[in-house]
């Protein structure tokens, strides 16, 4: 624990020197979604690979940089690329750069990804306001509880902050842009579900399912960071022609897809919080 705890210090304190001012809001950018980053000026980009302690992004679609710079009007943090569980990290690792943006001050944690839709309403691109999530994974707090972050037993009843879902909601319908509300389940993958599965997930309450973003908002909630939560419908899932497949290169498109409204969508969140 104490160990975990000098890796948190050391990590935020490299950190705290190479970014300028003291963001308040971090952004972690899903599969396809890295194109966000491109809309942050006066940018410092740094390499996940020159950060000590982080883990480097493997997965498909996902860039490897952390970057500090503005974005409607403020400053930011964000991350282009997570990390996720399938890839073989521990839920440790998967959600220490959480803990590390706690240390430096961050207070609200916007959060994108790419997930399949079960809802039979939701087509591919639609964007999906998370309003709520089915925790599928290993639980990233077992173990000894760290009290310099939270409580140990944390509350998730509102885990998906109400008031900044109620901001993104008015964006939205300023700009006419449709969006979904639902809720996301997430899973460690990496195979796509079965078609019972899909159903399944229906059956108990899920919108959307995907890999990633469940970890991540449990630490942050644990630390008391305001969360919101964003899904690009990447795939259909509850449709299953014989010819079905899921296919991991068409999530990465239809993702890509949806970038440029989507960064509309979190400049302004951004500018409001
Ligand atoms: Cl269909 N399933 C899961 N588990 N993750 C996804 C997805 C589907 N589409 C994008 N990510």
């Amino acid at each position: 624990m104490d160990k975990m705890n000098d890796l948190y210090d050391e990590t935020a304190a490299y950190l705290a020197s190479r970014i300028v001012g003291n963001p308040k809001t971090a952004i972690i950018l899903g599969s396809g979604l890295g194109s966000l980053a491109d809309q942050i000026e006066e940018a410092t980009v740094i390499p996940y690979k020159e950060i000590p302690n982080f883990m480097s992004s493997t997965a498909t679609g996902h860039k490897g940089n952390l970057i500090c710079g503005k974005l409607g009007g403020k400053l930011v943090l964000a991350m282009q690329g997570r990390f996720h569980y399938y890839e073989g990290y521990t839920m440790q690792q998967v959600t220490f750069p959480v803990r590390v943006m706690k240390l430096l001050g961050i207070e609200n944690l916007l959060v994108s990804n790419a997930a399949g839709g079960i809802n039979n309403t939701f087509k591919v691109g639609d964007l999906m306001i998370i309003r709520d999530h089915i925790n599928m994974m290993p639980n990233p707090l077992i173990g000894p509880n760290n009290e310099q972050f939270g409580t140990r037993f944390p509350d998730m009843t509102r885990a998906y902050d109400r008031e900044f879902i109620g901001y993104m909601e008015e964006i939205a319908t300023l700009h006419n842009i449709p969006l979904k509300k639902g809720v996301y389940v997430g899973l460690t993958g990496p195979s796509y579900e079965t078609p019972s599965e899909y159903a399944c997930y229906g059956k108990v309450g899920g919108d959307a399912i995907g890999m990633s973003t469940v970890p991540e908002v449990i630490v942050a909630r644990h630390a008391g960071i305001r969360v919101f939560g964003m899904s690009v419908i990447t795939n259909e899932g509850y449709h299953f022609a014989d010819d079905f497949v899921n296919d991991g290169t068409d999530v990465i498109k239809a993702a890509d897809r949806a970038a440029s409204v989507m960064t509309v969508l979190f400049k302004e969140l951004v500018a409001r919080i």
